[in-house]
Parts: structure tokens; C-alpha cells; sequence
């Protein structure tokens, strides 16, 4: 049974660092869609990481902004997070670069013919802000 899961694990491949640039130009509305399993974005400016999830029933404070991981409010209310998993910042600044992503995000895999498993990544989007 081990040698079997070790076998498994040798012929698993991880694709790294799926990381898309973006730029967003100032003053204008970003928005990121990456598929409706998303209950929450991450984001890492400058090492820091901050975590948004939508308002709902159950979840009605500390919602639908930027928190960091002391829940302390760190957005400035440019930014939004719908149900259905789209994040939008409005009237992007130069400090809103930085890293996105989503833990939920589904890993895809892909099975090749010769019985070998690709798993990618899951996507990171780094926001840069242009002129
Ligand atoms: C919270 O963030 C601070 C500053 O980025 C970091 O030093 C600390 O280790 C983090 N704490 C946890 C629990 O992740
Ligand atoms: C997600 O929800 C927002 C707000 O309700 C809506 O404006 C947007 O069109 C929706 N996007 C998708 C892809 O369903």
C-alpha cells in the first residue's frame, strides 16, 4: 500500500509559479473572476498578507473589506467581494499592487496519455498599477 502512494507521488508533477501579470492602469476598476467556488481573495502587498470574504446570512461583520491576519480593517472601501466570488477595487492605486489569489480556487489537473498527472498551480495574480 505505501509503495503503491510512493509510486503515486513520483509520477505527480507540479507546474510552479502561475503567476499572471497584470496591469491595471490608475484610477480605473479591477475586477478578478476566477470561477464561482470562491468564498474568499488573498492578497500580499509588500509581505503582508489580507483577506476579503463577502457579507451573507451568517457573516455580517468584518465582510466585504480587506482585513489583515489580526482582523484589524485595512481597506479603504474601494473594494468589494460578491457571493458569487468576483472581487472588485475601484479607482485602482498604486498601492493596491500586489499578489491575488484564491485559496478555493480549484487545482486543476491534467492527465497526459502516457499515465503521467500534471497538476497546475493555482493561479496568482500580481496587480501592477501603470500611468
Ligand atoms: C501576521 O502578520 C504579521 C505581519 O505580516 C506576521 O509577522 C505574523 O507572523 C502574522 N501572523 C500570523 C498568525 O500569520
Ligand atoms: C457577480 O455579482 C455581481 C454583483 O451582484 C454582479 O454585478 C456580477 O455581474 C456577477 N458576475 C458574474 C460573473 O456572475
Amino acid at each position: 500500500m505505501i509503495c503503491l502512494i510512493a509510486l503515486f507521488l513520483f509520477y505527480v508533477q507540479y507546474v510552479m509559479s502561475a503567476v499572471t501579470l497584470y496591469p491595471v492602469k490608475i484610477g480605473e476598476t479591477l475586477i478578478l473572476d476566477i470561477g464561482g467556488d470562491v468564498r474568499e481573495w488573498t492578497r500580499i502587498r509588500s509581505g503582508v498578507e489580507e483577506k476579503i470574504v463577502p457579507c451573507s446570512e451568517s457573516v455580517k461583520t468584518l465582510c466585504n473589506v480587506w482585513i489583515d491576519n489580526n482582523s484589524k480593517v485595512t481597506g479603504d472601501g474601494r473594494e468589494q467581494m460578491n457571493k458569487n466570488g468576483t472581487l472588485i477595487i475601484s479607482d485602482i492605486k498604486r498601492s493596491d499592487s500586489g499578489d491575488y489569489f484564491s485559496n478555493d480556487e480549484l487545482e486543476r489537473v491534467h492527465y497526459t496519455a502516457d499515465g503521467q498527472i500534471w497538476k497546475l498551480a493555482k493561479s496568482r495574480i500580481s496587480i501592477v498599477p501603470t500611468d
